[in-house]
């Protein structure tokens, strides 16, 4: 049974199909929404979220399937002690699909080992967010018109934040891609992504502490929030928290046809002034992730042999 754990867990051909099938999708959504008539979706989320769930079940929505699940553990049987194992093989009896958030790294995967049906990873802990990931490729694709030769900036907490680890990961894939990491020394990227990731496919890279020095040269900026739930005290969350503002002032510095993304939510880390900068690409974003679920669905649900 065909699951997406982990961004690699699909080829460079099958990103680039569903990034085909979402243009698709925008282009004629009409065509869509009755492919998943009669299917059900569980949306299982242990941790909050308010674009990933709520984009998945817009996209199942939208493909003329239905919803069910749980916003908040405590309102599941977890909360008396039930597996996430057990949880998987519950919910498989009800739905065709699931995508679960869980606050700890490799549930999905313990979820997708014991499920009978296709299980997405909604983000596990501070490992991995392929969905958001799927929605950055999108994105990056229709500012860019490419998914090669460019440089990103990554901004902020580049140790806690899946998205990071995963958005880097997909990028591996791609030729000819710059990656800066922009990031206070206690919030570097983590040494085995470094080694794993961008040393294995010799990724060319550079780290620095300064976001006006790195500003000039940058296609894409990737700003992150500082990851407060997953810091062990609250005095290193304070005094990191506003390590990196994004200000009109520094957009100044930036190309003219830069990118400005964020998987949200924002914090401070981004001024509201910056919103109304044709750079900003931050709400496509969340609209563009909707699009790549509902590829994706189509995607885990045809090769399931349900649709
Ligand atoms: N980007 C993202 O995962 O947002 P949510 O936590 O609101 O789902």
């Amino acid at each position: 049974m065909r699951s997406l754990i982990d961004i690699l867990d699909f080829s460079t051909e099958e990103l680039d199909q569903l990034i085909e099938v979402a243009k698709d999708i925008i282009a004629d959504p009409d065509k869509y929404a009755e492919k998943c008539k009669r299917k059900k979706l569980a949306t299982l989320f242990f941790e909050p979220s308010t674009r990933t769930r709520l984009s998945f079940e817009a996209a199942m929505l939208e493909l003329g399937g239905s919803v069910i699940g749980f916003s908040d553990a405590n309102s599941s049987s977890s909360s008396k002690g039930e597996s996430v194992a057990d949880t998987a093989k519950v919910v498989s009896c009800y739905a065709d699909i699931i995508a679960m958030r869980h606050p700890k790294e490799g549930a999905p995967l313990v979820a997708a080992m014991n499920a009978s049906i296709p299980v997405i990873n909604a983000g596990d802990g501070g490992h991995n967010h392929p969905t958001q990931t799927l929605a950055d490729l999108l994105t990056i694709s229709r500012r860019l018109g490419r998914l090669d030769n460019f440089t990103i900036g990554f901004c902020g907490d580049l140790k806690f934040g899946r998205t990071v680890h995963s958005l880097i990961n997909a990028l591996s894939r791609y030729e000819g891609i710059h990656v800066v990491l922009i990031s206070p020394d206690e919030l570097k990227l983590p040494s085995y992504v470094k080694k794993d990731v961008l040393e294995k496919n010799h990724m060319s890279y550079e780290q620095t502490e300064s976001l006006e020095e790195a500003m000039p040269k940058l296609d894409i900026l990737y700003m992150t929030r500082v990851q407060k739930e997953r810091f062990f005290n609250e005095e290193d969350y304070l005094r990191l928290k506003d390590s990196y503002i994004l200000t009109p002032d520094k957009m100044e510095l930036g190309k003219s046809d830069m990118a400005v993304l964020h998987p949200l939510p924002r914090v401070n880390e981004i001024s509201v002034a910056i919103d109304a900068d044709p750079r900003a690409a931050y709400f496509e974003q969340v609209a563009n992730g909707k699009f790549m679920r509902m590829a994706l669905i189509l995607k885990l649900l045809s090769e399931a042999g349900k649709i």
